[in-house]
């Protein structure tokens, strides 16, 4: 067999399905075609593959930088308007690898342990702001503290007007490009057209130069007053060299930050909303949560938390049930490749496809179920579960997030009591590139 079967549909229909009901789509083809299926969702409706049996998956992401596959940065296309040309996301080969490996260092092992404290006080500080007995956006105020955590930890940036407007204009520029018509325009670039400051090209472009100007603005200052004593990312980033010397220009500077505070910002921020979500949703899940925050007493060590055992469940189950990215980026292959019974052309493009690898049943009995223990009573291979991806692309802010989830979700529950406003039932969604919870609201009770 050439390439496993998929829709038949015109491709335009299929990519319009894939954009605005993305779970609908995976679920049809799914039901329709089985493990693996071949949607007209790439670039210029080209096929893509899906798989999300762990066998493939590990062939696939154990070979993705070698004679078998590549991942080339330009599959990520969708990417560019956002990140620029310059983001790790969108290189290959080598210059791919020499800038994970300037990326890698600030959001690891020390480095990312030195903002714990930082990520708690921002919690306290985001939550104190909500209103008691009044209702909140969840999604809204777990924004506000991903937001506050990765400006201030990427850029060192507390207060002051150029970190305000950066905040306010990021938050903006992402949802301006969270519904399915502006998602439109990242994918087709044909439809970038900018009418004007009020049409949704023109509108995005403009609040992104102003970005631009003001990451630039940042740059400018540290170089002409550099500061040794800084620990912030920005500052690793200025100061870091490649193997053979160099450091980062000015526009990869300004792509890679780029990437960090998008990338990094949303994806966190609509895990720790699908968190709150379920903990909330099931009454045991927060008792059993509490339970385990208790013998702390209130203080919150951050290296403790990282090592909670349930409360490391829970955030797996999270990420489990409705994975942020819902695919891996795409891998090609090089040569012919023979895969789950399928003789793969060179040339042919590949993802894993996360959500199903995270919903069968022979790996995970009642998948649609919420149930944090199944991470307690089994470990999974890389393979079965893998929300940050795997292989040469897997997710640079991986350790960061989890880092980031379990200290505001023990900060949220240790100081704050909340409740779901209503008993609407919430749905996953596409945000953007990334999927996430239907808007809901929740209530801080009057303390
Ligand atoms: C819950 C939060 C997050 C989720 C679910 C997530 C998920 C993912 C996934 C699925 C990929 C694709 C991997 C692949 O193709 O194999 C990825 C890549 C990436 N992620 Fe994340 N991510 C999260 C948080 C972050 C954070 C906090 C940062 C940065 C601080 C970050 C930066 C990146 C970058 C730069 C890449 C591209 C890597 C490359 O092209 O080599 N992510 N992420």
């Amino acid at each position: 067999m050439p390439l496993p079967d998929g829709p038949k549909s015109p491709k335009i229909w299929q990519m319009l399905h894939w954009i605005t009901m993305p779970f609908s789509f995976m679920r049809s083809c799914h039901n329709r075609y089985g493990d693996c299926f071949t949607a007209g969702i790439g670039h210029k409706f080209s096929p893509v593959v899906f798989f999300s049996n762990p066998q493939a998956l590990q062939v696939i992401l154990t070979n993705d930088d070698s004679e078998l596959f590549d991942s080339p940065g330009e599959l990520n296309a969708p990417f560019e308007p956002l990140l620029g040309t310059q983001s790790v996301i969108g290189l290959s080969g080598d210059r791919h690898r020499r800038m994970r490996q300037l990326l890698m260092p600030p959001v690891h092992g020390e480095r990312m342990r030195s903002y714990g404290q930082l990520i708690l006080n921002i919690t306290e500080e985001v939550m104190s702001e909500r209103l008691g007995g009044k209702t909140f956006s969840v999604r809204q105020s777990m924004q506000r503290i991903s937001m506050r955590v990765i400006l201030r930890a990427v850029f060192g940036l507390n207060k002051g007007t150029r970190y305000q407007c950066l905040e306010r204009l990021l938050g903006a520029m992402l949802d301006r490009m969270s519904n399915p018509l502006s998602v439109s325009l990242l994918y087709f670039p044909m439809l970038r057209q900018d009418f004007g400051p009020l049409s949704p090209w023109g509108r995005f472009v403009r609040i992104r130069q102003q970005v631009d100007q003001l990451i630039h603005d940042e740059i400018a200052e540290r170089r002409s007053h550099p500061d040794a004593a800084r620990n912030d990312i920005m500052t690793l980033l200025m100061s870091a060299r490649d193997e053979a010397g160099e450091a980062l220009t000015d526009a990869e500077l300004r792509d890679e930050l780029m990437t960090l505070l998008l990338a990094g910002h949303e994806t966190t921020a609509t895990a720790l909303t699908w968190a709150l979500y379920w903990i909330h949703k099931f009454p045991t899940v927060r008792k059993q949560l509490l339970k385990e925050l208790q013998p702390l007493n209130g203080s919150l060590d951050p290296s403790v938390l990282f090592r909670l055992p349930y409360l490391n469940a829970v955030c797996c189950e999270t990420l489990r049930i409705y994975p942020v990215g819902m695919l891996t980026f795409s891998r090609v292959t090089k040569s012919r490749v023979e895969l789950m019974g399928c003789s793969l052309e060179p040339g042919t493009v590949v993802v894993g496809c996360i959500y199903w690898a995270h919903r069968r049943k022979d790996v995970y009995p009642d998948p649609e179920e919420f149930r944090p223990e199944r991470f307690l009573e089994r470990r999974y291979s890389p393979f079965e579960y893998l929300p940050f991806g795997g292989g040469i692309r897997r997710c640079i802010g991986m350790a960061f997030a989890q880092f980031e989830m379990k200290l505001v979700i023990s900060g949220i529950l240790s100081n704050f009591e909340l409740a779901l406003a209503d008993s609407r039932s919430v749905r996953p969604v596409r945000r953007g590139l990334t999927a996430g919870p239907s808007p809901f609201r929740m209530l801080q009770k009057e303390a």
